[in-house]
């Protein structure tokens, strides 16, 4: 296991991009990520520890992206559907929202409940859309460990204004034919943008657990 990282970030950077932090901060409303609510309370009581917590419902998040990617994408790829996904899918005929799409949606859902008590987010050190590039120092820092460690995690505490949150980063991989193919014509590819491959790091997923000091 790696050693804990800690970073203190001020309130400051919360207000800058408020687009980009929305899935993760609940940004508008500090509040739902401020009080920990149900989850992570049960967390601490139950003896669950945050990291514990974290793996779990990244799990989960990982477990449904894959299925998506893989049994419904690239299956109607496959098969020269008359369904396609698009980011532009809600202007346009028979498109169906991208998997990184599906899943800011759900993070969205996440950072509205009450219940959660915790945030997450897609982000990549490689950007199709300039919304899903790190902000905290800790976000960078964790997107270029797992890009640079094939299967570890990366996990740390920080300070975004006077709360402190455990955050934890797990390597996003290319895990269906239509990642890769996708983003390696993507018309918003950067020059360093890399040519994936099977089993690349694309990205990482962020997952943020209020802490209770
Ligand atoms: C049909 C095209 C398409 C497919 C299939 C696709 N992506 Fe993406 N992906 C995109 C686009 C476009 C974005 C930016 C979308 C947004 O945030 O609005 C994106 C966003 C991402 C991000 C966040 C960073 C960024 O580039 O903005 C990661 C990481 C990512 N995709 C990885 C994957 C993985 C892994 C898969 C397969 C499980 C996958 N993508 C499948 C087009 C695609």
């Amino acid at each position: 296991m790696i050693s804990l990282r800690t970073i203190t970030i001020s309130t400051a950077l919360l207000g800058i991009g408020c687009g980009a932090l929305a899935t993760l901060a609940g940004c508008g409303s500090s509040e739902t990520v401020a009080a920990p609510t149900r989850a992570s309370e049960a967390a601490k009581t139950e003896g669950i520890s945050p990291q514990t917590f974290a793996d779990s419902v990244h799990a989960v998040m990982m477990a449904d992206r894959t299925v998506y990617a893989k049994h419904v994408v690239t299956r109607l790829k496959k098969q020269n559907a008359p369904v396609a996904p698009s980011e532009y899918w809600e202007d346009e005929e028979h498109k169906i929202p991208l998997p990184a799409q599906m899943f800011r949606m759900g993070a969205e859902l996440v950072a509205e409940n009450p219940e959660a008590g915790f945030s997450y987010a897609l982000k990549s050190k490689w950007p199709l859309n300039p919304q899903n590039k790190a902000v905290s120092p800790m976000e960078i820092e964790g997107l270029e460990f797992v890009a640079e460690n094939p299967g570890k995690n990366f996990y740390g505490e920080e300070k975004i204004g006077d709360k402190t949150y455990y955050t934890a980063v797990y390597p996003d991989k290319a895990v269906a034919q239509a990642c890769w193919e996708c983003h390696n014509n993507h018309q918003n590819r950067e020059a360093d943008y890399p040519d994936f491959k099977e089993g690349d790091v694309m990205g990482g997923v962020i997952v943020r657990v209020p802490l209770n000091k």
